[in-house]
């Protein structure tokens, strides 16, 4: 059984992804849902996790709040996709599910340091400052670390919040460039990948028509959350990003990957939070990461609703 960390900013996306990985029991032992500032300010979204833990009837998930900022410059947030809540699309309401004390950042630091070595996966979907600020703090969590499953980044489709930048490097590129920098495995989901992974109307009517209220609940904040999408690429349906990285996890012969070194722009005129991908090895820099660039987009959604089915 793997050892998952997810670190999240719900964000619809985020949510199928908690979904999903709160749907595997008997792949993952998730430790903790850690939320971090990004789509929407943190106290909505360690809401919306704990709004999720409800809705999957998983009570026993420790939901953590984070750092309410990037570690250098002021938050950027994403209404414009998500509406005002991060979950428009379902009723939103205050859920009795427990915020934990601890902070965020000292309990992956805590898990990771109560661990063997190699055993856990950090699975980011949100902007990387909480994993950033732990990997700074405390180094000796490193060798811990087995994989960081993350989704952010771009290449071949350069960029959704700036020209050239993802979302989710782009709200703190100085987080990025130190997870990307931190030797340890490291699988990017990017841009690249996500688009095409597509909420077509057949497969949304799908989830609905799960049989549960939980198909009806993803669908509906699919729904919401594609509307942005559909009008800016003109395509049926939206890229569904974050839960990519847990599929992988689940079946990672879903996804072809390359070896590929990642550096992160910093401090560009027009490109902060740019990925530079060295794709065609033109540089001599070592490759730090491996990149998906394409996926099995039906096996992908017959999984999501295999697993969702469970719930
Ligand atoms: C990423 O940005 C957010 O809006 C989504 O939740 C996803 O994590 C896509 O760029
Ligand atoms: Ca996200």
């Amino acid at each position: 059984m793997k050892k998952i960390i997810l670190d999240c900013d719900p964000g619809q996306d985020d949510a199928v992804a908690l979904a999903l990985a709160m749907a595997a029991k008997d792949e993952f032992k998730l430790l903790g849902v850690t939320t971090v500032a990004g789509n929407v300010p943190l106290k909505l979204t360690q809401r919306n996790a704990r709004i999720m833990c409800e809705i999957c009837h998983r009570p026993d998930v420790k939901v953590y709040a984070g750092a309410d900022k990037p570690i250098v410059q002021e938050l950027v947030t994403a209404e414009h996709v998500h509406g005002k809540s991060g979950l428009d699309g379902i009723d939103i309401y205050e859920p009795n599910h427990p915020l934990e004390e601890k902070h965020a950042v000292d309990f992956i630091i805590e898990a990771c340091l109560t661990a063997d070595d190699n055993s856990i996966f950090l699975i980011p979907t949100g902007p990387l400052t909480n994993i950033g600020l732990a990997m700074k703090r405390e180094p000796a969590i490193l060798p811990k670390i087995k994989e960081i499953v993350l989704m952010g980044g771009a290449l071949k489709e350069a960029g959704n919040i700036t020209p050239s930048a993802e979302f989710n490097i782009y709200v703190d590129p100085e987080a990025a460039q130190i997870v990307l920098k931190c030797g340890r495995p490291i699988v990017m989901m990017s841009l690249d990948v996500t688009h095409q992974v597509l909420t077509t109307k057949k497969r949304v009517d799908a989830i609905r028509n799960l049989g549960s209220i939980v198909g009806q609940q993803i669908a509906s904040l699919i729904e919401f959350f594609e509307r942005y999408d559909e009008e800016k690429y003109h395509i049926d349906g939206a890229p569904l990003h974050d839960p990519c990285t847990v599929a992988f996890l689940l079946k990672p012969d879903l996804f072809s990957l390359k070896e590929v070194n990642v550096e992160v722009e910093t401090s560009g005129k027009f490109t902060r939070g740019a990925t530079v991908v060295d794709y065609w090895g033109v540089t001599d820099r070592a490759p730090n990461v491996k990149w998906a660039y394409a996926v099995n987009d039906e096996g992908f959604f017959k999984l999501l609703n295999e697993y969702l089915i469970k719930l």
